[in-house]
């Protein structure tokens, strides 16, 4: 209660450092799905924004504008095929008759392309990201045997699938939610490379997401803090060196403060005096009054 008020200040700024520093330098964890640390700048780079869910499921999670039910496309120009793809999830669309594809796993395509009526897998989900070097990237694979390995499938050990690689790339002018894909090439209709430009491939942040961080009422705490922090320690400072006060008068408009502490007290000892005396009185007054009158008594 006695400290200072420039300890007051101090322990003040202390603890919001505090609350910040450990809100940036905990819960940083690499395992969150679809989420890829640079080993350069040690940001995190979310791609949930860009991953599709239908959307019954997609419950709590802010969609701009109405959710979508198809996912991302991507032209195959020379290609005798377009291409359909999700981020880190499977595609929305109901895939079914998959190209050597058991029917279990028909559910886990995450990209493929229809080719003469026929669906061809080009990956099963995966939701880790990563970087390589500066490229973050992702990879799909498992998907239907490759051109060459489908007629020799009973060489059962050295079956080959079709997979994907997918380039992220940084698009700041691009809307939060959108993502644009491109069709870079494939090696032998056996390995397909992407590259997705999207927003989500930008800045990165310094606090895993999943943690969740500060929310909108959290920074507007600290902000608050700080201004109140500001506030005694400019005032404390200007006071200390200016009018040249010691002690609790370093306190700016230490005398309102003083006088609203002492209303405060007054009020909260007047209220606890009526509560508490109100129901007790009679019983004490009753000892009182037999104590004294019992010397009364002798007296008389
Ligand atoms: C791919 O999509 C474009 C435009 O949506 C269309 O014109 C083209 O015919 C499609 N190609 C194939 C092979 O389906
Ligand atoms: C996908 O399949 C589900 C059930 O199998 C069905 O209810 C739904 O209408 C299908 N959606 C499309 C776009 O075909
Ligand atoms: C396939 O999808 C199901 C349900 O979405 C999931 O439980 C399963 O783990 C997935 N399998 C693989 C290999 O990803
Ligand atoms: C594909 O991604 C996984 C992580 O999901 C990684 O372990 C693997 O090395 C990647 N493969 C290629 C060819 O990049
Ligand atoms: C392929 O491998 C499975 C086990 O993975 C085995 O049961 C099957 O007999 C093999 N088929 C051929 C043609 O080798």
């Amino acid at each position: 209660m006695k400290l200072p008020s420039t300890h007051y200040s101090l322990v003040l700024l202390s603890s919001i450092l505090g609350l910040s520093s450990a809100s940036t330098s905990s819960h940083l964890n690499d395992d969150s799905p679809c989420v890829a640390r640079s080993p350069t700048s040690g940001l995190y780079y979310d791609l949930n924004a860009i991953s599709l869910a239908p959307p019954e499921l997609k419950n709590g999670k802010k969609v701009d504008g109405e959710a979508r039910d198809e996912s991302w496309h991507a032209r195959g120009h020379d290609y005798p095929a377009n291409f359909t793809i999700n981020v880190c999830a499977p595609v929305l669309e109901n895939v079914t008759d998959v190209v050597g594809v058991d029917s279990a796993r028909w559910q886990n395509v995450s990209a493929f392309y229809e080719q003469a009526g026929k669906i061809y897998s080009i990956g099963e989900q995966a939701s880790e990201p990563f970087f390589r070097g500066r490229k973050l990237v992702l990879n799909y694979t498992n998907g239907s045997p490759c051109p060459g390995d489908w007629n020799t499938a009973s060489a059962n050990t050295s079956i080959r699938t079709k997979s994907t690689i997918m380039s992220f790339l940084c698009d700041r002018d691009a809307l939060p939610n959108q993502a644009t894909t491109s069709f870079v090439g494939t090696m032998d209709s056996c390995s397909y490379y992407f590259e997705i430009r999207s927003s989500a491939a930008c800045g990165g942040i310094a606090v895993d997401p999943n943690s969740g961080g500060l929310g909108p009422g959290g920074v507007f705490g600290v902000i608050m803090l700080i201004a109140v922090a500001a506030y005694f320690i400019g005032g404390c400072a200007y006071q200390r060196t200016v009018m040249h006060q010691r002690g609790w008068r370093q306190c700016p408009n230490f005398s309102l403060w003083a006088g609203m502490f002492d209303f405060v007290k007054v009020s909260l000892l007047a209220l606890l005096a009526f509560a508490s005396c109100r129901p007790r009185r009679r019983s004490r007054f009753g000892n009182l009054d037999a104590h004294t009158r019992l010397p009364t008594s002798r007296l008389d």
